[in-house]
This record gives C-alpha cells, sequence and structure tokens, in this order.
C-alpha cells in the first residue's frame, strides 16, 4: 500500500561516470539505480523533481546528450560516459538562461513543482528548432504536467524565448510582465513573483528536497482493504529480526490523543488505526529505519494480519435503513448537515410559469498536485520541529500538539515551498507519523509520499448527487430553487463539515432568487475522507444549479446570458442569506462583459453547424459564480507584523502560505504600497511558525483578503509611526536609504538615522503588528446572516467542438470574466484564472477518481498541455469596501464556472445532457445513442 519501491542495490554498487551541467563526476551506484534518485541523493542536485517515479508526470525530465528524458526510468547505468543536464545546469546555456526569464516574466511558474521538468523539455526543443509553433511547443511539453498553471503562460513563455532568438517582435500573446514599481506603486503592477528565481533555478525546497544528516526513514503501512479488521504479530521480534529497522510505531504509541482533524468539534481522525481501518490506505502503523532497509521492506513481511470487513461504499449504502455505522455517535452515517431557508419554496413553484426538474452526479476528483505529500522533523530538547509541505503551519501545529500531548509552543511548524495544495494540504499527512518517530526516537526522521501513497491516502473532492427543482416567470424572473445534495465525505470528517455549510449559501448561484431552500447532508463512507479542494462543493453544485438555469432560459425562450444579466444579484438585492452587500457585486459587469463574445460566438457555432454534415457539432455555454472569501461565519482572522530595521530595509513577517498562487507577492505589493516603500527594501519572513504570527490557512480565497488586509494596516501603521517620529504630516512621503528614512513634508525634509534609534523586544527600531479579521455574523437556523464580508464573482464561456461518434469533446475556447475588486498582481490573477480553467476543464470532461483503482498518474488522467485552449481574461474591478485597496479572492472563484459552462456549451452542441460527470467520451457517446433511440432521430443535434 505504501508504493512499490524499487529495491536499494549498494550491494552490488559500481563506479558510473558521466557528466552533469558540463562537470565530470563519479558515483558509486547499482547501474540499475533510478538516476532521478542519484541526481538527487547522491548529487544533490534537487532541482529534479520526482512526482510519480514511473513516468507518467515528467518532472523529473533531464537532458540526457541533448535529448529529454524522465530520470525516474533512466538506469543510471545507461548514463555512463553521457552527459546530463539537469535545470540547475540551465543557466549556462543561452537557450536555458532565456527561457528562465522568459518564465520569470510570463508568471509561467506557480508552485514550481513542475517547472524544472517544463524548463528542461522547452530547453531541448528550443535547441533543435529556433522558433517552434505553438502546436510544437504543446507536444514538446506534452509529457510535463502541470496541475497550477494551465499551461497557457508556460507555452506564450517558450514563444517568446523562441522568438527572441529568432530576431522576431514579440507577439502579443508573449507580453512581458517584469516591472520594478516606484514605491508606493505597486499594486496593480504585473511584478515578477518575488519568489519565481528559485523556482526556475531548480533552488526551491520542496518537502522532500532536504534531508538532515542521519535521517531515519519513516514507512508507514497501510490498510489494503476498504474496511479491515487488523491483528499484529510480534513487533519486537520483527524489529529485532531486521537490522536497519530501528522501530514500529502504532496507535499505542502516540504519546497524546490518537485523534485529530481540521476542525476540532468533528476531529475523528486517527494517526493510526486502532483494531479497525476504515478505509483502504489508513495507516497501522509506521516502520522506522535506515532509509535502504525501509525501503527495500517488503510489506508482506510486516507481521500484520487483514480481515476484510464489509464496507459501504456508496451514499445509498451508508444511507440505508440498519446500515453499519461507521462512526457511532454519527446516527445514519450523516456527519453533518447543512441548511439555507429563504420565503416560500413550494408556493412560488406552483406559481411559476415553468419549472424544471434535474439531477446531477459528480466523482471523486484527486488533487494530483505534482508534489506528493514530504518532510522531516527532528526533537529538539522539548520540542518538535517540523519541516513539511502544508497550507496551514498553525493548524498543524495545534494538531501535532495534541497529538505529542505537549503545549503548542512547543512545536515548531517550518513550511516548505508547496508544490501544489488546492485544499489537500490543509489536512495533516506525513506530519503525525514524523512527528511521533522523531518524539520516541530522538532522531531526525524523514517521510516522502509515493504517488500511490499520496492517492490512496489523501483527501479528495466529495463526490455530489444532487437534485434540483427551479422555477421562473414566463419573462424570465427566477421566483424559486429547491436545492438538495448529498456528499460522501469518506470516513472522516475532514472538511465535510465546511462543504455542507458553504454549498447551501452558495447554490442560487450569483442571482436574486426570492424562494430558495437549500439542504445537503455529507455522509461517512468506507472510502478516502473526502476533504477541501478548491471551491469546499460550491463547484459541484455550479454544474447543477447552471445547468437548470439554461434549461429555465430554454424553456422560456430567453437567451441564456440575458437569461443571466436579468437574474443577476446587484449591489441592493438580498443573497440567499439575507445579506444586502452595498457594493463591491461584479456579477452583472462580468456576464455584460461576455456579451459581445458570447453573440459572435454563437454566430459562428451556428454558421458551422449549419454548414458541416459531418459528425461535428459546436457549441457555446455560459455559466455565472460566486464565492464567499473566507470562512464561512466563523472567525478567521490574519497577523501581520512589520519591522523597520536599522539599514533601512522592512521585515515581513507574513505566515500566508503561498502554494503556488503568489501570497508572498500580492501580500509584499499591498504592504509597500500601505507603506509608502519600494518592493526592493522588503525581506520576506515565511510562515514558520517560531518567527511568524498565525495568518490562517491558506483556503477559502482568503489570502489576499485576510492576509492582505492585515498586511495593509501594519503597513498604514508602520508609517504612521514613522511620521510621527519625524514630526511629519500624513501626505509627506518616505525615502529610504541604507543609512535611514528621509521624511519630505511639503518643502521640508528630515532625515531619521535608523543607526542611533533603539531596537524593540522583536529587534527592531519599530514594529507594527495587525490583525484583521473579516466582519460576518452566525447564520440563523435558517442559514440567515452574514456568512463571508466580501464574495467574488465571474462568468465563463465556453466555445467547444463535439464528435458525436466518439464523443469526444475539444474546448477550443474560454473567456473568463472575473470581478477581482483590485487587481493587485493581474499576471497572478490570471495564472490563477487559466489553472483554474484546467482544473475546471477537468472536473468536466476527464477527471474521476475510483478509490481501490488507477492509483496513479498513468490511470487517473489530468489535463495536459494539449488539451487546454486558449483562455481569454477579462478583469473587472468592482471593489469591495473591506478588501485591500478593494481587492477580492480569485483562487477558488476561477475553477467554478469552467464545467458548467462547458456542460452547457456540450448541449448547446448536441441537445444533450450528462448527469453524471465527468463527460467522459463513453458517457457523451451513451447519451447521445440514448437520445437518438428516444427521438428516433439519426443525428442528435441541440
Ligand atoms: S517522476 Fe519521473 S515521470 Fe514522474
Ligand atoms: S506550477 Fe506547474 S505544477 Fe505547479
Amino acid at each position: 500500500m505504501a508504493g512499490t519501491r524499487e529495491p536499494r542495490t549498494e550491494t552490488d554498487a559500481q563506479s558510473i561516470a558521466f557528466r552533469v551541467n558540463g562537470r565530470a563526476v563519479v558515483v558509486s551506484s547499482s547501474p540499475l539505480q533510478r538516476l532521478s534518485r542519484v541526481l538527487r541523493e547522491e548529487l544533490l542536485l534537487t532541482g529534479t523533481k520526482v512526482g510519480c517515479d514511473a513516468g507518467d508526470c515528467g518532472a523529473c525530465t533531464v537532458l540526457l546528450d541533448g535529448d529529454p528524458v524522465c530520470a525516474c526510468l533512466v538506469a543510471t547505468g545507461q548514463v555512463e560516459g553521457c552527459e546530463i543536464t539537469t535545470v540547475e545546469g540551465l543557466a549556462d546555456t543561452n537557450v536555458g538562461g532565456r527561457l528562465q526569464q522568459a518564465f520569470l516574466t510570463h508568471g509561467a511558474a506557480q508552485c514550481g513543482a513542475c517547472t524544472p521538468g517544463m524548463l528542461v523539455a522547452a530547453t531541448a526543443l528550443l535547441e533543435r528548432n529556433a522558433a517552434p509553433h505553438e502546436n510544437e511547443v504543446m507536444d514538446a511539453i506534452g509529457g510535463v504536467l502541470c496541475r497550477c498553471t494551465g499551461y497557457r503562460k508556460i507555452i506564450a513563455a517558450i514563444l517568446d524565448a523562441a522568438v527572441k532568438k529568432a530576431g522576431v517582435e514579440e507577439t502579443a500573446s508573449a507580453a512581458p510582465t517584469a516591472i520594478s514599481p516606484e514605491a508606493g506603486a505597486a499594486v496593480g503592477k504585473r511584478l515578477v513573483r518575488l519568489d519565481g528565481k528559485q523556482k526556475v533555478d531548480g533552488s526551491e525546497i520542496f518537502g522532500a528536497d532536504e534531508t538532515p544528516a542521519k535521517a531515519l526513514a519513516v514507512r508507514a503501512i497501510r490498510s489494503p482493504y476498504h474496511r479491515v479488521r487488523f491483528h499484529f504479530g510480534d513487533l519486537a521480534a520483527f524489529v529485532r529480526d531486521h537490522p536497519g529497522i530501528e522501530a514500529v510505531f502504532t496507535a499505542k504509541d502516540v504519546p497524546g490523543k490518537n485523534c485529530y482533524g481540521v476542525i476540532s468539534k468533528f476531529a475523528d481522525q486517527p494517526v493510526f488505526a486502532e483494531r479497525e481501518a476504515r478505509h483502504r490506505g489508513e495507516a497501522v502503523a509506521a516502520v522506522v529505519g535506515e532509509a535502504a532497509t525501509v525501503e527495500a521492506l517488503e510489506v508482506a513481511d510486516f507481521p500484520v494480519s487483514w480481515e476484510e470487513l464489509p464496507s459501504l461504499k456508496d451514499i445509498d449504502a451508508a444511507l440505508a435503513k440498519g446500515a453499519r455505522l461507521i462512526h457511532e455517535k454519527r446516527p445514519g452515517n450523516i456527519l453533518v448537515r447543512g441548511r439555507v431557508v429563504q420565503g416560500d419554496v413550494d408556493k412560488a413553484l406552483d406559481a411559476a410559469d415553468v419549472v424544471v426538474d434535474a439531477e446531477y452526479e459528480t466523482g471523486f476528483i484527486e488533487h494530483a498536485y505534482i508534489e506528493p505529500e514530504a518532510g522531516f522533523a527532528r526533537r529538539v530538547g522539548d520540542q518538535i520541529e517540523i519541516q513539511a509541505c502544508t497550507q496551514s503551519p498553525y493548524m498543524d501545529r495545534s494538531d501535532i500538539a495534541a497529538i505529542l500531548g505537549i503545549a503548542p509552543e512547543r512545536v515548531r511548524i517550518i513550511p516548505t515551498a508547496v508544490g501544489g495544495g488546492f485544499g489537500s494540504k490543509l489536512d495533516l499527512s506525513v506530519q503525525p507519523f514524523l512527528a511521533v518517530a522523531a518524539w520516541h526516537l530522538g532522531k531526525p526522521v524523514r517521510m516522502v509520499y509515493s504517488r500511490t501513497e499520496s492517492i490512496v491516502s489523501t483527501t479528495k473532492r466529495h463526490p455530489a448527487r444532487m437534485r434540483l427543482r427551479g422555477g421562473c416567470t414566463k419573462e424570465g424572473r427566477l421566483l424559486a430553487l429547491d436545492f438538495a445534495a448529498d456528499f460522501n465525505t469518506g470516513a472522516y470528517s475532514s472538511w465535510g463539515p465546511t462543504v455542507s455549510a458553504r454549498v447551501p449559501v452558495h447554490a442560487s448561484g450569483p442571482y436574486y432568487v426570492p424562494h430558495y431552500r437549500a439542504s445537503t447532508r455529507a455522509v461517512h463512507t468506507n472510502l478516502v475522507p473526502a476533504g477541501a479542494f478548491r471551491g469546499f462543493g460550491v463547484p459541484q453544485a455550479a454544474i447543477a444549479q447552471e445547468q437548470l438555469y439554461d434549461e429555465l432560459a430554454d424553456r422560456v425562450g430567453m437567451d441564456r446570458l440575458e437569461f443571466r444579466i436579468l437574474n443577476a444579484l446587484d449591489d441592493h438585492t438580498p443573497t440567499v442569506t439575507g445579506q444586502v452587500l452595498g457594493e463591491g457585486v461584479g456579477i452583472r459587469a462580468c456576464l455584460e462583459a461576455l456579451r459581445p463574445k458570447w453573440k459572435a460566438a454563437r454566430r459562428e457555432a451556428a454558421k458551422f453547424n449549419s454548414k458541416t454534415a459531418g459528425a461535428l457539432r459546436r457549441g457555446v455555454g455560459v455559466a455565472g459564480m460566486w464565492y464567499g472569501c473566507g470562512n464561512t461565519s466563523l472567525p478567521n482572522p490574519s497577523t501581520v507584523r512589520i519591522g523597520l530595521k536599522r539599514d533601512g530595509r522592512i521585515a515581513l513577517h507574513q505566515g500566508a502560505v503561498d502554494i503556488g498562487q503568489g501570497s508572498n507577492t500580492i501580500v509584499t505589493q499591498i504592504c509597500a504600497d500601505a507603506l509608502g516603500a519600494p518592493i526592493e527594501r522588503f525581506d520576506l519572513l515565511s510562515g514558520d511558525t517560531s518567527i511568524t504570527p498565525d495568518c490562517g490557512k491558506t483556503s477559502a480565497s482568503r489570502q489576499t483578503l485576510v492576509t492582505g488586509k492585515a498586511a495593509q494596516m501594519a503597513g498604514e501603521k508602520l508609517r504612521r509611526a514613522i511620521l510621527k517620529l519625524a514630526g511629519a504630516c500624513d501626505c509627506a512621503t518616505l525615502l529610504f536609504n541604507d543609512d535611514g528614512i528621509t521624511v519630505c513634508d511639503g518643502d521640508k525634509s528630515h532625515v531619521l538615522a535608523l543607526g542611533d534609534l533603539p531596537l524593540d523586544e522583536h529587534g527592531y527600531v519599530i514594529t507594527s503588528e495587525a490583525t484583521f479579521d473579516p466582519p460576518t455574523s452566525p447564520l440563523d437556523e435558517n442559514g440567515q446572516g452574514v456568512p463571508y464580508a466580501v464574495f467574488g464573482f465571474g462568468a465563463h464561456m465556453a466555445e467547444i467542438e463535439v464528435d458525436t461518434e466518439l464523443g469526444t469533446v475539444r474546448v477550443s475556447k474560454v473567456t473568463a470574466a472575473h470581478d477581482v475588486g483590485r487587481a493587485i498582481n493581474p499576471t497572478l490573477i490570471e495564472g490563477q484564472i487559466e489553472g483554474g480553467v484546467a482544473q475546471g476543464l477537468g472536473m468536466a470532461l476527464m477527471e474521476e477518481f475510483f478509490p481501490g483503482k488507477g492509483e496513479n498518474l498513468h490511470d487517473y488522467l489530468i489535463p495536459s498541455a494539449g488539451d487546454i485552449p486558449p483562455v481569454e481574461s477579462i478583469l473587472i474591478e468592482d471593489p469591495s469596501p473591506i478588501g485591500p485597496f478593494g481587492a477580492k479572492g480569485i483562487g477558488e472563484q476561477a475553477v467554478i464556472p469552467t464545467a458548467p459552462a462547458i456542460l452547457n456549451a456540450l448541449h448547446d452542441a448536441i441537445g444533450i445532457r450528462v448527469r453524471k460527470i465527468p463527460a467522459t467520451p463513453d458517457r457523451v457517446r451513451a447519451a447521445i445513442l440514448a437520445a437518438q433511440k428516444e427521438r428516433g432521430m439519426e443525428n442528435v443535434r441541440g
């Protein structure tokens, strides 16, 4: 279960000589050892990433005598006498250096986990083809997966690097972004991400990239069945009989509580299962020892016997009368329910001119970030330190403290760079095993999940089963929506309560629905826990609600976009929770921005369809979205500290973990402008819990809003303190230099010599700290209240082509309009939109995870470069009165409308609705055949 690991073959090690990045090296290795392993662990070239060890992800791509290869599939013996180029060697080459710069200026690296592989593959292309066509670029990077960017900025960057060499003028698609703004003018600029350099030169440290000296390896023993009773044999004898194994830990070794969970009220997940495991992949024990021994261990040799038990694998089985309870204290296997009710739905539906019923179902979706979970831990006196990839350092700290039975102050969490998270790295993964092992052994320990281990044990997007009924007037005014959904939350709670609470608030979409009833249930099954995945259930709900609205529009004979514009929320109409936002409601502007493109695309599609007699049909679809930033009606604070140093530099302690979305840059831009200092003066201190205050978790599109606002407040506060010290007025400008600050106040200037000033308890001349918690209110028993202080809004339009004989769908373009309040950094926002579109496309057409099957990136398909169409982003700026400089979140927002827009386009093209998502070719084809049978038609058309 912990993944297949190749045996270490140190006994047959040989000297193998080759060249790496122009340098001659000799390694002592088995000739069968993977080249990726030798590069990373023997030569410490950790820029080469390992995402799968199976040739599926391309993260490990290196050049072998100039040709791109997956280093995980190359035996080291094969490279004897060869030249290897890794990402660390690219800067020394003309093409590689240009590509690195182009990746930076185009924002082509987000988390950066795929970036080395992308750069190497692109270098190989440009070395043999100086001016490739876009299709050739897509072919060249087709084997390297990226889960963040949506590929379009990567393609633009490669084309940019190429055209420069060919001496051709830059194209519009290759607009560079590098700008160094003046003091006070950073907000709104396309600033290159501040942590970008290390992502393109291979020096970024991800979870698996650092190993303390003499670290022991930790390997979990996991349930092979969905539900199993287990019995250990003689564990002491196992350790005694296996030289190199130091210890085995089980539930009885957990010093504190063998229980954790992201929402403490619902915490239910054990570090190690006790007697019975509730899902396939659940850990029952951990083996700790020398890396080679632990990795070579055959799981079958571990002394445990498994007794497979009947399991509940779907919502119906779990809800069936008399079904066995997965958690004793959760009757009916229902973890939690959610509810929002407004008006009189039944009466309104009776009075409606048109009523439509619909049902939709979605499956598990795997996060498929390129970096599997990894990290290390060490005990330092009576403290534990854990360095790992995480989205939530302070939450990790609390849970690890409870697991070890120690005070949170004795736990230090050091987040590494995160190679994609999308919600799953909010939950603990390697951390509890590392903590228990390091605590008991007093030695450093390291754990790196295999791809299979990552897939079987970490959270997924909730499968949803949704039933809805909506009604409107014959003029197209929405009257009522009745929405009910069950979410398969798996064996443990994770973020099930959040999904259940958030979906009823959002299932109306960004429209005025006067009569509304939405109810949800999170249902336990014996499957892998479902948790947070970009949108917390709202993308699933949007698939249902946005298709229903298309059906209503069709029934009243109204244009589908105009139907949405007619019903769009505005500043003064109440939401389904009775909240009136007052200002900053940009949904109508988003929809109206699509109008000319919608009309043109619809005309084009109709023309194509009328002229084409073959199997191809085109369609255009639209969908709207809204998304509340931050926690639902719960406290949600971030605290930012900044310190003025004697050398005139500013330390920015901001604990928002940048998982690729760009918070390191965005928060700095906001703080810089609030203070009135140039970006270059800032020294960024990241989310290490020993040096930064709590900025909360990176989720729910909250970091720009919440941490950004705290950074703005801290910047303004520091500015006021400096002005006070100089006796200057509010309108004075600050000039920072290495000796101090010159405060210019009209025609007077005052020099603050910082070197002469005393230092405070933080070691700064002046420290400024600010906390921001967005104002919300609890929801009442009908879900009425103020769940979020700020919403983001958006609408996507998808243009597609369907092959009715094959059932395949090709998306040819997505136009995405988003109200972001204020575009703090347009390049980073576009990157979020393009990445969201790619994930939405995967959700609509490709991605479904079946627990127990296809637990790898070969069978679980995510979009590759060739699947993603051009994406046109339209940024609407309807400022939030609360957000920093008016800004709203964009991370979750970007993924929500893509899938329903594509599914609406599918209906537009061929007149069918696929009720079970994703609309894979077999399902599309089956729906076509069923429709043909029903309608007695040869060809199904919209
Ligand atoms: S790690 Fe080699 S292809 Fe994924
Ligand atoms: S930037 Fe490509 S995987 Fe994150």
